[in-house]
């Protein structure tokens, strides 16, 4: 039987730290981490996501600064918006919660965030560091992932590694970030031949496709580590992961367990950038 990675217990000592870090960096400084949250439209998954990253700065001892605009509002005034926080002091990180309403494109919303504050770093300036690992941001999940491998103990340099899904926020920067620590990785997506034999070979395998339990326990190695960012919902309306939990952790070493996983550490990520950020400022002056 796997161990299991408890995503919540890791995350909170994250944000332990971050609010001892924060406590020492006001005294030291007089400057208050800020991040500013924006929300378009009433999407009941994004309000969810907020409200959880509006405590969770609250809990750290940020300032937080949540802007909710109506699904209708046009492009330009949220752009507005972005250039205003842009040039606000307090603000040192800022988050625009996707998806969009549909009339606003998500590319440009994206490159109107000042790299400096893109703290989800998904501007392209900030994804071409990543590319070159010479990074001030770390995408959130990713650096999640990282942090929960980490926890097992497990040595990622030499080690094969997978990961299931190529999008810009998960996937791609997931197997930079394993590609950095010196894993071998492959890459596998929809149009993936054998997809069996790909995960089969993982020490490390990561998930991150949006299909409900789709790894399951034949696709494993023995004693491999699992990590699956997936949230879906399976056949009676369930919250899953995209891994096969009940199969996959008899054969598995480690495995993340979906709630509980990957999302608490996404959050705590998030804190770590916004605190960066709100350091950096003081270096620059
Ligand atoms: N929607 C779902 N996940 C994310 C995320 O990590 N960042 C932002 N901005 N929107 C999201």
């Amino acid at each position: 039987m796997a161990n299991i990675i408890d995503g919540k217990a890791i995350s909170a000592a994250v944000r332990e730290r971050i609010k001892n870090d924060t406590a020492r960096l006001i005294s030291r400084s007089g400057v208050t981490p800020g991040l500013a949250v924006v929300l378009v439209g009433d999407d009941p998954a994004s309000k969810i996501y907020v409200r959880n990253k509006k405590k969770a700065c609250e809990e750290v001892g940020f300032k937080s600064f949540e802007y909710v605009l109506p699904a209708e509002t046009p492009e330009i005034v949220l752009l507005e918006l972005i250039d205003t926080l842009n040039r606000e002091p307090d603000v040192h990180g800022i988050l625009v919660q996707l998806p969009l309403p549909e009339h606003i494109d998500e590319k440009t919303v994206i490159e109107a965030i000042s790299p400096k504050k893109d703290v989800d770093a998904f501007h392209p300036v900030n994804v071409g560091k990543i590319m070159t690992g010479d990074y001030d941001f770390l995408p959130c999940t990713p650096a999640g992932v990282m942090e929960l491998i980490k926890s097992t103990g497990t040595e990622v340099s030499g080690k094969k590694c997978v990961v299931v899904g190529r999008s810009n926020i998960v996937g791609k920067p997931m197997a930079m970030l394993l590609l950095h620590a010196n894993g071998t990785v492959t890459m596998c997506h929809s149009r993936t031949k054998d997809l069996k034999k790909e995960c089969l070979e993982a020490d490390i395998l990561v998930v991150a496709t949006g299909r409900a339990k789709m790894i399951t326990a034949d696709m494993v190695k023995e004693g491999a580590v699992v990590i699956d960012v997936g949230m879906d919902r399976d056949e009676n309306g369930k919250l899953c992961g995209d891994v096969d939990f009940k199969s996959v952790s008899k054969v598995a070493g480690y495995i993340t367990p979906v709630p509980g996983g990957v999302g608490p550490m996404t959050i705590a990520m998030l804190m770590q950038n916004t605190y960066n950020a709100a350091k950096k400022t003081l270096m620059a002056n």
